[in-house]
């Protein structure tokens, strides 16, 4: 989503620095507006001098980049949602060895724009691939690399539509009976993990947004010094 006017809190908070080493994906339904906040987000911590490495998935690297454009082509209209969970695993399997774990070894704060969290909601409680099977994938995946907090931006399936305009990807793409399932599928992520999930409301204008967001990180990042 287009970023028009960049408000991150001047000046860059404090607590930002003790994030460095932790892992904090940004996850939410399509038109949930994360990716506004996620670069509000990293431009405050560059403001302020954070070691920060920044990935998006599906993709952040050359081999996963070329799977994002696989699962996101609209003429792959029939791929199989077991394809699909592969190919998302396979494009993270990537991304975690090249770039993930050693960031998080130089310990440096890793910010991702999705993670397994984002395979949980679409092709898990979306898709109707079961969640045990998933995280079983991710293990696979991942190895012991698992984020320290996921930050999910929660929209309404009609409110996020409103934002995506008319150009849709083949995910972007799948109706509001999907879209409603995704949002559900992250707040049970967020209900049975409490510890480890915020739950912003990003119902309201972006600036309203980074404000809840900033307040709600600086809370955890107290709560786990
Ligand atoms: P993006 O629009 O945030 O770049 O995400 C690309 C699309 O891929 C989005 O519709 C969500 C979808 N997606 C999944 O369905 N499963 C996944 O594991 C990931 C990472 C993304």
């Amino acid at each position: 989503m287009h970023d028009a006017a960049p408000t991150p809190p001047e000046p860059a908070p404090a607590f930002l620095h003790a994030l460095e080493g932790r892992f904090i994906v940004f996850d939410g339904p399509d038109g949930s507006g994360k990716t506004t906040q996620l670069r509000r987000f990293t431009r405050a911590c560059r403001a302020r001098g954070v070691r920060l490495c920044e990935v998006r998935e599906p993709g952040g690297t050359p081999v996963g980049e070329r799977v994002r454009d696989i699962l996101l082509d609209r003429a792959h209209e029939e791929m199989a949602v077991r394809c699909e969970t592969l190919l998302y695993m396979a494009s993270r399997a990537q991304l975690v060895e090249q770039v993930i774990r050693p960031a998080l070894a130089q310990g440096e704060l890793v910010v991702a724009d999705r993670f397994v969290s984002s395979t949980l909601a679409y092709q898990g409680a979306a898709g109707g691939i079961p969640i045990d099977d998933i995280n079983t994938l991710a293990r696979i995946a991942c190895d012991s690399v698992r984020p320290d907090l996921v930050v999910i931006f929660d929209v309404d399936e009609r409110a996020a539509a409103k934002r995506l305009g008319l150009l849709l990807d083949r995910m972007e793409a799948k109706g509001a009976a999907f879209h409603k399932r995704v949002r559900e599928g992250y707040l049970e992520q967020a209900r049975a993990e409490p510890d480890r999930h915020l739950v912003i409301d990003a119902s309201h204008d972006a600036d309203t947004v980074t404000a809840s967001l900033f307040d709600a990180l600086s809370a955890w990042a107290s709560a786990h010094a």
